[in-house]
């Protein structure tokens, strides 16, 4: 907390350390109230270094003891203020001995030691260690670590730390204690430690050379009922990586921690991951298949960590979209793989490409857009972000798009070859790219260093005498804060072209040998016209398949191209883009409409193309019901919102259901057939067919409760009443607080009776009130007088107040701004207790310029508000600041 003017951090101003550590190592006293630690570092001076003083960070901290080389240091041969202690004139080798006292049960923050449901835990990413000792707690200082842990025994016999465990024992009076080493050399922010009450699964697991190495997954007793998912998607990550990028477990030893209270969704310290227990624990009762599709990522994403993130870290926190970027693009990649067909992988692309739409686009266009590798940032935690996560991976996944699968592998074969062991920078994974293919990829860097999503527009011109197609693409780059003009960006455009028939042409592009029916054209200029030659008729392009880079695509087609494309293209991921485009230019249409005082009428949802292409599609049962569900998804309140210049919260909700009314009852028959025929009867499994059945009936049902009629309150009732696993259930109950179905209260108490002691299915319950229709801020402040909430678990936290003030747009914009006096309650009563949560809250107004006058007032009012409070932390001060600027 603080009161001064934050500081702006540059990337333009990193240097190297002034001194290196060689070894650390630890004794942690535990004990909830007071724990004392005890950090022995060795360290040797850098000799590239003009910075002559010693520099550690502590933040939080008492210092009870300082000895430097043997000796006690006075308080004259150092300074320490503003969470930085200066040594002065020490020598090239240092011993430094530093004792210090923390208090773990008051740490609310999450950050650095804290104590969870009675266990110990931490979380040093990205400035955390340095709440537990003094430290040059920056990521390109590396050392090894050895760590003793001492702790009651009955209250923490479970006692963990990065590496191996090298010695326990008893230390009498009823504590014990533990000892572990890591053999690797790592960044302060991959250290961890556990102790507690824990229980554990584990397998020993053969990797692909023969060694044999122990897996672990940790969590509460009686939760062990809840761990086999994590444990088959850790085995299933060690054996991609192997056999993807021919990277194997470098540790004996492999351990996963569940954890109820923390910030993000998991964390990969060296060889001791610690997760939300949302990313770890699940049971048909308790998970829906969307919970087991993000355990397999997350568990998949850490793993992955170990090679890209920890072997070879990062150099500054600019670089963070260098481990973070690369490490979503593996589990986007192996996720995919998971699925195996072809169909499957496009249905995780288009998932993945409605996050990027949902969440990077509008940051990208907001108050806080900023480039891959940012320039500079008041706050790093704020900077853990879609940019650098999903934007980052975009920007990797170009890479691949550009050089091929083999080309990417020799890429990071080099990458590997060159760096391992090392902190860099992106330009150097940029670099390994470019070597290893002979490729010049200095234009791509603006992928890294220019914020804003790109706008790529098409041109057509078909020559019928001289059988020539032409394609220009031009791109523009809208500005962005801090950056007026963008230059060209390296673009990879995927394109193909379809006949009067539907199925692809063969390519001819002028100049070039012919390349099959799918191509990359590489848009590196404003505009750039491409020749197709041999083309025997009029086609219908399909450009940026499989959405080849992350831009926005202008392109003229008219409603019957669309659903042409939507019932031929042979690109899946074009298939469900041409669908997108025809259900969203409709509603456009009719936001219009209600804006202009039209009340919408049934016969207004008489819309002959988009109803007979969504029948098309869902009778088209040779599809798989994934896709087919996802194609008859229509674009989100917030995807519409971005598209208008000026957002009108309630006439686009107005719009979605309307439509959604419309397509219930045109359909009505086919929506009940496709309910009917994709039951998944029998035990639960979480495959991506069964789950994608699961994902299309669960649709239709959502249609159809928009009915509102007696005929859907059975159907909903009845799924609720039998269902054998918590998709059906949850589905169901949300089909019912969103109808006027008379058993909907009950279905309500019932299931938080049945759930109770199910922290994460509570967070459900309360998710899914937060988002329902007739929640309104009256409601949510109801809820949060519940018992079981509680603003000091995040999960919890952003059930509640997330899901309302992001996933409720229509109420949480309510015009009185009721919505906005709230959020700028939550987030200050959250600043005090835990800042990244409060700051990720406070990103609720980013888009606040993009709505009517009246709404802007109030939204502005709402900031100034949380800006003008007092003891905010630089979290919260850093998002408001940059959105009121
Ligand atoms: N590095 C973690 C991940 O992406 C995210 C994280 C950041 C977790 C900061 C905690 C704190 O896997
Ligand atoms: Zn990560």
């Amino acid at each position: 907390m603080r009161t001064d003017t934050p500081q702006t951090i540059y990337r333009k101003d990193y240097t190297p350390p002034s001194y290196w550590v060689d070894t650390v190592e630890m004794g942690f006293d535990l004990d909830p109230a007071i724990t004392r630690v005890a950090t022995r570092l060795t360290m040797t001076r850098n000799r590239d270094s003009r910075n002559k003083s010693l520099v550690l960070c502590g933040e939080a901290l008492e210092l009870v003891q300082l000895r430097m080389n043997g000796k006690p240091l006075t308080k004259r041969a150092y300074t320490l203020h503003d969470g930085t202690l200066e040594i002065f004139n020490a020598p090239d080798k240092v011993t430094l001995e530093i004792e210090t006292l923390t208090h773990p049960d008051r740490n609310t923050s999450l950050m650095g030691l804290y104590v969870s449901n009675g266990n110990f835990f931490t979380q040093c990413e990205a400035e955390g260690f340095r709440k537990i000792t003094y430290f040059p707690d920056r990521p390109d200082v590396m050392a090894k670590y050895t760590v003793m842990l001492r702790a009651d025994k009955k209250k923490y016999p479970v006692l963990l730390s990065n590496g191996n465990l090298i010695e326990e024992g008893d230390l009498g009076d009823g504590r014990h204690y533990a000892v572990w080493e890591d053999p690797f050399k790592k960044p302060s922010y991959l250290f961890a430690l556990v102790a507690g009450q824990l229980v554990c699964q584990e397998e020993k697991y053969t990797l692909q050379s023969g060694r044999e190495v122990l897996l672990q997954v940790w969590v509460e007793e009686g939760n062990l009922d809840k761990t086999q998912h994590a444990m088959d998607s850790l085995k299933n990550s060690i054996r991609w990586d192997e056999e993807r990028f021919g990277l194997e477990l470098d540790l004996d030893r492999f351990m996963i921690v569940a954890v109820g209270d923390f910030n993000m969704g998991a964390m990969e310290n060296k060889g001791l991951n610690i997760f939300n227990t949302k990313y770890v624990l699940a049971n048909p009762r308790i998970a829906t298949d969307a919970d087991y599709a993000g355990i397999e990522s997350v568990v998949g994403h850490e793993y992955f960590h170990n090679w890209t993130g920890n072997r070879v870290t990062c150099r500054d926190w600019f670089q963070l979209s260098l481990k973070e970027g690369l490490t979503v693009f593996r589990d986007q990649e192996f996720s995919a793989d998971m699925i195996g067909t072809d169909s499957g992988r496009a249905v995780k692309r288009i998932e993945d490409v409605r996050v990027l739409r949902q969440a990077q686009f509008p940051e990208d266009a907001g108050p806080m857009a900023h480039p891959v590798r940012p320039d500079s940032y008041v706050e790093i935690n704020n900077f853990y972000t879609v940019t650098i996560y999903e934007k980052g991976s975009e920007v990797v996944r170009m890479y691949q798009t550009l050089l091929g699968r083999d080309g990417f592998r020799k890429g990071m074969d080099l990458y590997f070859q060159r760096h391992d062991g090392q902190a860099v920078e992106c330009d150097d994974f940029r670099a390994a790219m470019a070597d290893a293919n002979d490729r010049d990829l200095t234009q791509f860097e603006l992928w890294y260093s220019q914020a804003g999503t790109p706008r790529v527009t098409v041109d057509t011109h078909y020559d019928p005498v001289g059988r020539k197609y032409e394609l220009t693409l031009s791109q523009s780059c809208p500005p962005t804060p801090g950056e007026d003009r963008k230059l060209p960006f390296h673009i990879p455009v995927k394109v193909g072209l379809l006949n009067s028939h539907g199925s692809d042409m063969p390519l001819h592009l002028e100049g070039h040998a012919q390349a099959g029916t799918t191509m990359v054209l590489e848009l590196t200029k404003e505009k750039q016209t491409f020749v197709f030659t041999d083309v025997p008729e009029q086609p219908v392009p399909s450009i940026l398949r499989d959405f080849s880079a992350p831009v926005i695509l202008e392109i003229d087609y008219t409603d019957v191209e669309l659903a042409f494309l939507m019932a031929n293209d042979s690109d899946p991921f074009n298939r469900w883009e041409a669908g997108q485009r025809l259900a969203m230019r409709r509603m456009l249409e009719l936001t219009r409409d209600v804006q202009d005082g039209h009340v919408l009428a049934d016969d207004d949802g008489d819309e002959p193309v988009l109803t007979e292409s969504f029948r098309a599609m869902l009778d088209a049962t040779a599809l798989d019901s994934a896709f087919r569900e996802f194609a008859l998804t229509l674009p989100s309140e917030t995807v519409i919102a971005e598209q208008m210049d000026m957002v009108d919260p309630q006439a686009i909700h107005t719009v979605r259901r309307f439509l959604r009314r419309s397509l219930a009852s045109a359909l009505r028959i086919d929506w009940l057939v496709a309910y009917q025929s994709n039951r998944t009867p029998g035990t639960y499994s979480p495959d991506a067919a069964s789950a994608g059945k699961r994902g299309l009936k669960n649709l239709a049902l959502s249609y159809m409760i928009e009915l509102d009629d007696i005929e859907a309150h059975v159907l909903a009732q009845t799924q609720y009443d039998n269902a054998n696993n918590m998709t059906d259930r949850l589905v169901a109950l949300t089909a019912l607080v969103n109808s006027n179905a008379p058993g909907k209260v009950a279905a309500l108490d019932t299931f938080y009776n049945e759930f109770e002691n199910e922290a994460l299915v509570i967070d459900k319950w309360f998710m899914l009130q937060a988002t329902a229709r007739t929640t309104d801020v009256k409601a949510v402040r109801k809820l949060m007088k519940h018992s079981a909430f509680t603003l000091k678990n995040p999960n919890r936290a952003r059930s509640l107040l997330f899901g309302f003030c992001n996933g409720n747009p229509s109420q949480f914009h309510a015009v009185d701004g009721s919505g906005y006096a709230f959020w700028a309650e939550q987030v200050i009563a959250l600043n005090a207790i835990n800042p990244q949560v409060a700051a990720r809250l406070a990103r609720s107004l980013d888009r606040w310029r993009k709505y009517a006058p009246v709404l802007q007032g109030k939204m502005r009012a709402a900031l100034k508000q949380v800006a003008d409070t007092k003891g905010l932390s630089k979290d919260v001060l850093e998002v408001v600041t940059k959105s009121l600027a």
